[in-house]
């Protein structure tokens, strides 16, 4: 695999969309307290980012999940944690770093939908339509991109690269 060096979004791009995602939760929520629900660890630097740039109360949730590819189902995803306490009559912000095949975003939807949050909305860096198979579309997007693996600002290859300021595409 080939890390393409010039980035397919630049540092500059992600901060001045994020400034502009963080506008739009403003405006939307105004002082509504906000349960933000950051999907690790791929979520961790773009709502690091953004929710600084939120002007309602924030509170900050982790969740964790993982999906096992599998054969012709396409896999499983597993919950590996929630929030604390459950989000009943929340205002709830899922915060994610890409939105694939949206099976991972779809069961976490789910189960938090399951503890009647007042809202649930979702917020994610990128949004790779081209492949997606379950019913998820981000009520908040940064960029749409192609069907290309990419890393950086977050998103990982093997664990590495997480910590890249840009999101730069590998290549096999
Ligand atoms: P899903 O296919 O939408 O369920 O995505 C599952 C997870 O795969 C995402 O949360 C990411 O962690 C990871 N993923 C999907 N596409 C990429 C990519 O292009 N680069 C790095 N990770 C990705």
């Amino acid at each position: 695999m080939r890390l393409v060096e010039e980035p397919l979004i630049s540092a500059a791009a992600i901060q001045t969309r994020v400034a502009e995602l963080g506008a739009a939760l403003s405006d939307a929520y105004g002082q509504t307290p906000l349960t933000a629900v950051v999907v690790l660890k791929g979520g961790l630097f773009f709502a690091a980012d953004l929710l600084r740039r939120v002007r309602a109360p924030v509170t900050v949730e982790f969740v964790r999940a993982r999906s096992y590819r599998g054969t012709e189902s396409g896999g499983h995803i597993e919950v590996l944690s929630l929030p604390d306490a459950p989000v009943t009559d929340a205002h709830v912000l899922v915060v994610e770093d890409i939105v694939d095949t949206g099976r991972t975003t779809r069961v976490l939807l789910d189960r938090l939908g399951e503890q009647r949050p007042a809202s649930l909305a979702l917020c994610a860096l990128l949004d790779k339509p081209a492949r997606r198979v379950a019913d998820v579309a981000p009520e908040y997007a940064g960029f749409t991109i192609d069907d290309a693996f990419v890393v950086g600002y977050g998103l990982d290859l093997d664990g590495s690269y997480r910590n890249l300021p840009a999101v730069h595409v590998v290549q096999p």
